[in-house]
């Protein structure tokens, strides 16, 4: 397995994130056009709001081929949520996400205090689902049909992972 690290990204590495991005069929049928000042006006706003929803870079072998998201942080509660996305079908199925999302637990514990970590994700994202359930996330809701696919309606499966006592 190569070496997987979990860190905030530089603009340039931003930009080198979405210049490749290719959205997942499974999650969105649309094609993605990079465009340099729309990706800047989204680094800026990830920047505004990084002390309660910070993201980071995946980086394999130096080079960002996705990131995560730990959002709405609430430091009183615990509790947070997160979210993943690789950068394109090349680095997937090759056991990225998985590390990536261990990693994103252990920063979401060890740096920012969070006890109880909510993911979401759609009824036919069986892969997403796996990687969840392996790592010891909990199905706790399912609700029907709330996401409209031109293929049709969508669940959304919600899920939780919490630090043992
Ligand atoms: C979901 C995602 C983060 C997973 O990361 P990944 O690096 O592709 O996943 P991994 O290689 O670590 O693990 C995939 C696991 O799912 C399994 N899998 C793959 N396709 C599957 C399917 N259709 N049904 C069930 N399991 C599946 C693999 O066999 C593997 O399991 P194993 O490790 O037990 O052998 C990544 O594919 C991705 O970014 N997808 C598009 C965006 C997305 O779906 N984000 C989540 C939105 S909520």
């Amino acid at each position: 397995m190569s070496d997987i690290v979990l860190r905030p990204c530089t603009r340039d590495e931003y930009h080198e994130f979405f210049r490749e991005y290719e959205p997942d069929p499974m999650m969105d049928p649309h094609p993605y056009r990079y465009q340099r000042t729309h990706v800047d006006h989204c680094f800026d706003f990830d920047e505004m709001r990084k002390s309660d929803s910070p993201i980071f870079g995946i980086f394999e072998n130096g080079r960002i081929v996705g990131t995560l998201s730990l959002s709405r942080m609430d430091h009183l509660a615990h509790k947070c949520e997160i979210g993943i996305v690789l950068q394109h079908d090349g680095c997937k199925n090759r056991g990225i996400g998985t590390k990536a999302m261990k990693l994103g637990l252990e920063l979401a514990v060890g740096q920012y205090n969070m006890c109880h970590i909510w993911a979401d994700t759609m009824g036919h994202n069986k892969r997403m689902q796996h990687v969840l359930e392996k790592l010891g996330f909990e199905l706790r809701e399912t609700i029907c049909g709330v996401y409209d696919l031109p293929s049709g309606k969508e669940d959304r499966l919600v899920y939780c992972w919490e630090v043992q006592a």
